[in-house]
């Protein structure tokens, strides 16, 4: 089932995510939902708080589509090493006609739980690294806006503001 995604300003998005206690039918119903909701949007990646669900789960695949093994669920996802730069531009699908360049690792490596209760650890360069910080992020109540300083932050925020006061945010 694909469900509403959460934009900017909304508390569960703004908040840090609990931890899954037990990988139960309904938190691998959530991941499927979750799933289908990405690439229905379309994403390369999405994190519970986004469909409202304040828990430490995300799924990202940045073939969208394309290649199925690209597709991973993280439970309780955790850093095991961070290094590197890079500067790229993002967006995010909670923050829908936006991107602004944002200064990631250029090398992650996440552990965690996979959708059946493996554990797994996963070792990421370029746009996965980069997926995985803003995922990551998404677990801790932080979006690519929270990012930005000065002139950029005040537009971007000041633009969605505007948006929501005539409600078409
Ligand atoms: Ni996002």
């Amino acid at each position: 089932m694909i469900r509403p995604i959460l934009r900017y300003g909304e508390d569960v998005l703004h908040q840090p995510a609990a931890a899954v206690a037990d990988i139960t039918p309904e938190i691998q119903q959530l991941i499927d939902d979750m799933i289908e909701t990405m690439y229905a949007a379309p994403g390369i990646g999405l994190a519970a708080p986004q469909v409202g669900v304040a828990l430490r789960i995300f799924v990202a695949d940045v073939s969208a589509g394309r290649n199925p093994a690209d597709l991973l669920t993280f439970v309780n996802p955790e850093f095991v090493e961070r290094g590197g730069a890079q500067r790229e531009e993002e967006g995010c699908l909670s923050v829908p006609g936006f991107n602004a360049t944002v200064a990631r690792s250029s090398r992650t490596v996440l552990k965690g739980l996979a959708r059946d209760g493996r554990e797994q650890v996963v070792e990421a360069t370029g746009l996965l690294a980069r997926c995985f910080e803003h995922e990551m992020d998404h677990l801790d109540g932080t979006l690519f806006v929270d990012h930005l300083r000065g002139l950029q932050k005040t537009l971007i925020v000041g633009k969605i503001r505007k948006l929501g006061r005539s409600g078409k945010w």
